[in-house]
């Protein structure tokens, strides 16, 4: 079975309500911008591709609503997540077109078509790496759920098991959220690919004695020298890959690369409630009055990236600007 995280028809915008994983699978059926607003903050629907495309969809939702202008519906919809840059491609692409006076159904369609192509062609470049290297690392979920179809690192990984690599995933559990035991393991027992999910703190021991091959994440925004932002977490197992000589791959769609902004250190990091550290499964595993930080994402320096895999080619950190530029530079966005 292919997983799909959302599609949209008859008016409204369904997505798998990605809080219910694994336990259930559930569909939520959104009908105003608002509600699409709200999915997007909960993380009802998550991952930078799929919020964009979700966010598309809400300034159509807003576009058929009373009330709504273009700028008013992008701005409510910026509001939502600071880090993922694909959001603010998805909200600018169908803002432009509606004030425009296009139609912005078409617009969104076109968005979420493109995002699943460019995912299939990071599967298709990226699938060669992994063919002599099967035993992969990944954190957080950067697979379907997160991108509509395919996933950006998982795609590689699809295609590389359907070209008859014996792939092995290890699955970073990814708190304190757990996108990776709830969500990317969910995935990959619907496609039967072998895996298995560790505690976060497990990676170095695997990497130390020889049973991880490679290293694949997605992105949350590349900026033009390479550094990119992704779940929190991604820097230190980064780090533990260059110590240990495995190489380490960043995958994403050209809307996930911001190519004006020149290093990681101006890239907005989101921090979320403190509940979410302080609350497991819905027990209480800190003292209530103990001060909490909850950054949902970290900056690895370019430094540590072995290649970008893109939809146009696999590239070093010295080339992804120049090439992210030729195709990035097209959404003109600053924030
Ligand atoms: O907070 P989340 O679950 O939205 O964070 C998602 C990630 O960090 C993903 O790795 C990233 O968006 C890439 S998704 C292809």
């Amino acid at each position: 079975m292919s997983v799909r995280a959302l599609w949209f028809t008859e008016g409204r915008l369904h997505v798998i309500d990605q809080r219910e994983l694994p336990k259930r699978t559930r569909i939520r059926h959104l009908r105003r911008v608002e509600e699409v607003a709200d999915a997007i903050r909960t993380l009802t629907v998550r991952g930078a591709p799929a919020i964009g495309v979700a966010a598309a969809f809400g300034m159509v939702l807003a576009s058929r609503e009373r009330g709504w202008t273009p700028d008013r519906a992008a701005r409510l919809l910026r509001s939502t997540r600071p880090t993922a840059y694909d959001l603010f491609v998805g909200i600018e692409t169908v803002r432009a077109a509606w004030a425009r006076g296009e139609d912005p159904g078409r617009a969104a369609m076109a968005y979420r078509d493109q995002v699943v192509d460019e995912c299939h062609e990071i599967g298709e470049a990226g699938a060669p790496l992994f063919l002599r290297r099967p035993r992969v690392l990944t954190h957080c979920n950067a697979g379907a759920l997160a991108t509509v179809e395919w996933g950006t690192s998982l795609a590689p990984l699809r295609v590389a098991k359907s070209r008859g690599a014996p792939i092995f995933v290890w699955v970073d559990e990814t708190r304190p959220l757990l996108q990776g035991s709830r969500l990317t393991a969910w995935e990959l027992l619907q496609e039967e690919i072998p895996h298995a999910v560790i505690a976060d703190n497990a990676a170095g021991h695997f990497m130390r004695r020889g049973e991880i091959d490679a290293v694949i994440v997605g992105a949350d925004r590349i900026v033009s020298n390479g550094d990119f932002a992704n779940k929190i977490g991604t820097y230190e197992k980064a780090v533990l890959a260059h110590e240990n000589h495995i190489p380490f791959y960043v995958a994403a769609p050209w809307t996930t690369f911001d190519v004006q902004r020149r290093s990681g250190a101006s890239i907005p990091v989101e921090e979320r409630s403190a509940d979410e550290v302080r609350h497991f499964a819905g027990a209480s595993v800190a003292p209530a009055k103990s001060p909490v930080r909850n950054p949902a994402f970290d900056v690895t320096p370019a430094r540590y990236v072995t290649a970008y895999i893109t939809p146009g080619g696999v590239a070093t950190p010295a080339r992804v600007g120049a090439l992210a530029r030729r195709h990035g530079l097209a959404n003109g966005l600053t924030r």
